[in-house]
């Protein structure tokens, strides 16, 4: 009889409205740090909205990632389920709009609990909200890659330490 350890695995969902722009770059940006640091994390993206569903994240927002060594062209859009409150164990919303939003979905307190602001990890800055870069020019879409790479190496330091 042989027995099986199963090393544990975080599972990390990042949200925002669209699931176009902000957090498929966080999924991404989560990933390759992931990698890098050795952590076994299993990581996806949705949008509070279902309207891209099925579409590849923004063109802007693949060129900006790719800029930085992050190939998003495999990631396509969907909406938040009320499945992902089960399956996953953080839930982190980019703005405090998707954060009430999604303890809305959420059907008791054990789910409310996963669900945190993605920039309450990051202690450099007061900033709640990653700004959203769809109406604006392609110089948001680089703030927001700095300011989710800042943020996930804070995130990744959090996890390694156990902190939150
Ligand atoms: P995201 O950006 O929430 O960062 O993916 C948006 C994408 C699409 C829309 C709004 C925000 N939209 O209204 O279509």
């Amino acid at each position: 009889m042989s027995i099986e350890f199963q090393s544990f695995c975080m599972k990390i969902l990042m949200v925002c409205l669209g699931n176009i722009c902000r957090s498929p770059l966080a999924e991404g940006i989560l990933r390759q740090k992931s990698i890098e640091n050795q952590l076994n994390i299993a990581i996806d993206s949705a949008g509070t909205i279902g309207i891209h569903a099925g579409e590849q994240p923004d063109k802007r927002m693949q060129a900006t990632a790719l800029k930085f060594g992050i190939d998003l062209s495999n990631l396509r859009s969907r909406q938040v389920s009320l499945a992902d409150f089960q399956n996953f164990d953080r839930i982190y919303a980019m703005d405090e709009s998707n954060f009430k939003d999604l303890l809305k979905l959420a059907k008791n307190d054990q789910e409310k609990a996963k669900v945190r602001l993605l920039l309450d990890e990051n202690p450099l800055n007061s900033l709640k909200n990653v700004p959203d870069p769809y109406y604006g020019g392609q110089e948001g879409f680089e703030q927001v890659y700095f300011l989710l790479e800042e943020t996930i190496n804070h995130l990744i330091n959090n996890l390694k330490h156990d902190k939150r």
